[in-house]
């Protein structure tokens, strides 16, 4: 039997990429919707990317919501140095012919867990955790239907990509992404420091591109597009791939590793807003809420990144 999962995603070309790597496995993953989050570009931008990549996919079954537009309790910010102004820059995508669901994201994410057998759906978090934490504080018995919550966010060797000591997911909404950690479901967070190590090289380009099919083409476009940053920044020999690891977790957990530590989020300081204080070597007493993935095998990662993507079917 799949696994039931929810995508919370703010596309984003490594959203993108994640999708369409859970959309490939449905042996393994039920996808029961995809819901747009406020993120690397404002949720009108976000909703329109997640139709456009479902668009690409084939998939037509799949629902789609939009969700809240902005964070708890802070205005957006948002990473258009990154991914673009429209946060998918690279392809080019038509305008999707598929629509959203009329309902609000964070009541699809409360009806299907409330609807849910105990401990059966995953969520998959790719952005900001708004949406999930609305829907915890909307309806706090959603926890029952929850399996566990893997989501891209924090750091601590790699410290921080947006501000100093923040990574971006959780510095846009860091009051939700400590709602989240103290929900008490088991949580799998995979940090910079775990997402750093899966970079899109020249000879992992080319066998993404060598694939051949349309979907491997535009995100062979995509990571060659957000590339540039990362190869300016960290002067590093390609794009990492963040949101990808999310999937490929659930898909092969046998490619990582990590600790099941504590991690809480600072929400009070202006100077380290965001940051995820990681027990990583266990010097208190808090009780672990997360495994935080530390180490991935990188190629074993872009093996099947490779084989999914290439089961997108060829043009003609
Ligand atoms: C995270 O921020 C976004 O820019 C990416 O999509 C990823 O989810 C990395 O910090
Ligand atoms: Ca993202």
């Amino acid at each position: 039997m799949p696994r039931k999962i929810i995508i919370d995603t703010d596309p984003g070309q490594d959203d993108a990429v994640a999708i369409l790597l859970a959309l490939a496995s449905p042996e393994e993953l039920e996808v029961l919707g995809i819901v747009a989050v406020a993120g690397n570009v404002p949720l009108p931008r976000t909703s329109l990317n997640v139709r456009r990549i479902v668009e690409l996919s084939g998939r037509t079954d799949v629902p789609m919501y939009a969700g809240c537009p902005r964070p708890m309790l802070r205005p957006l910010v948002t990473a258009e140095h990154v991914h673009g102004p429209t946060g998918l820059d690279g392809p080019h995508f038509p305008y999707p012919q598929n629509a959203l669901q009329d309902q609000h994201g964070v009541d699809f994410i409360v009806e299907t867990l409330m609807a849910a057998e105990p401990s059966s759906v995953t969520l998959c978090v790719l952005g900001p955790m708004t949406n999930v934490a609305m829907a915890l504080v909307k309806e706090p018995g959603i926890v029952r239907g929850i399996e566990r919550i893997v989501a891209m966010g924090g750091a601590y060797f790699e410290v921080g990509n947006i501000t100093p000591s923040a990574e971006f997911n959780i510095y846009v909404d860091p009051e939700a992404a400590a709602t989240v950690m103290a929900c008490g479901v088991p949580i799998v967070l995979a940090p910079l420091d775990l997402t750093h190590q899966v970079l899109v090289t020249p000879p992992r380009m080319e066998a993404i591109r060598a694939l051949g099919n349309p979907a491997a083409h535009a995100v062979g476009e995509m990571v060659a597009f957000s590339e540039r940053f990362d190869r300016e920044k960290y002067g590093w020999d390609g794009a990492p791939l963040h949101d990808p690891c999310v999937i490929a977790y659930l898909l092969k957990p046998e490619l990582f590793s990590g600790r099941e530590i504590n991690v809480e989020i600072e929400t009070m300081s202006p100077l380290t807003r965001g940051m995820s204080v990681a027990d990583w070597w266990r010097v208190t007493e808090r009780k672990p809420n997360a495994l935080f993935l530390r180490d991935v095998d990188g190629d074993g990662f872009f093996a099947l990144l490779c084989e999914r993507l290439g089961r997108y079917p060829l043009p003609g």
